[in-house]
């Protein structure tokens, strides 16, 4: 029998991403939204591990299933680790061409060896027990100079991996070495040797 897992969001390209990876393994993969859950919490973590955490206890204190949840972000060196847990509101806008402009404004005149950045992203597992795990992935990069390339989504365009942003890279590129991919990666070994 498939195990059914609750992902604890409704964007389609999280559950799409989510499902590549589980669903080989037997898992079947649905959104919150299509499990009838209407939770939002408020992030309130400091950490992306907090905040994925949160968002999957509130999930599985109604679910009482296997739920996965999943934060993630950009973290600038020369700005102390900022956008962050902030990254989605950075700047107290949703918008991402606004994001990708304030941190190429606040990184004027910061020269190439210390634009150095990553993506992060954290995903908590809780299993049928309300046992909690955590899974974390991390893309090295740096901050380039303007927006380049038109995939992905987010702080893509202006995310370096040498010559070319994160945003010129196909999906199958990305995915093979991206936060997400990565951590993806280690949930689905844990859940395939449980
Ligand atoms: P959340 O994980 O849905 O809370 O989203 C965090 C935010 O981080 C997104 O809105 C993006 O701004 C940013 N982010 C996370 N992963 C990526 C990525 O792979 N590319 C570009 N931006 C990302």
């Amino acid at each position: 029998m498939k195990t059914k897992m609750v992902l604890a969001s409704s964007n389609p390209h999280k559950l799409r991403e989510f499902r590549e990876i589980l669903e080989p393994l037997g898992c079947e993969v649905i959104s919150q939204r299509d499990a009838g859950i209407d939770v939002d919490p408020e992030e309130t973590g400091s950490t992306f591990e907090e905040n994925s955490a949160i968002k999957a206890r509130a999930v599985y204190e109604i679910a009482r299933c296997p739920v996965i949840a999943d934060d993630s972000g950009l973290e600038v060196d020369a700005l102390g680790g900022e956008p962050g847990v902030y990254s989605a509101r950075y700047g107290g806008t949703r918008d991402d061409k606004a994001h990708n402009d304030l941190v190429i404004l606040k990184l004027e005149g910061v020269p190439d060896s210390e634009r150095t950045a990553r993506f992060v992203c954290a995903i908590t597992y809780i299993d049928e027990n309300g046992e909690e795990s955590h899974f974390l992935g991390k893309f090295e990069g740096r901050i380039g100079y303007e927006e380049r390339g038109k995939n992905g989504f987010g702080y893509d365009p202006i995310f370096m991996v040498g010559d070319i942003s994160s945003a010129e890279m196909s999906p199958e590129e990305k995915n093979a070495v991206s936060h997400r991919g990565k951590a993806l990666r280690l949930l689905a070994e844990y859940i395939g040797k449980k």
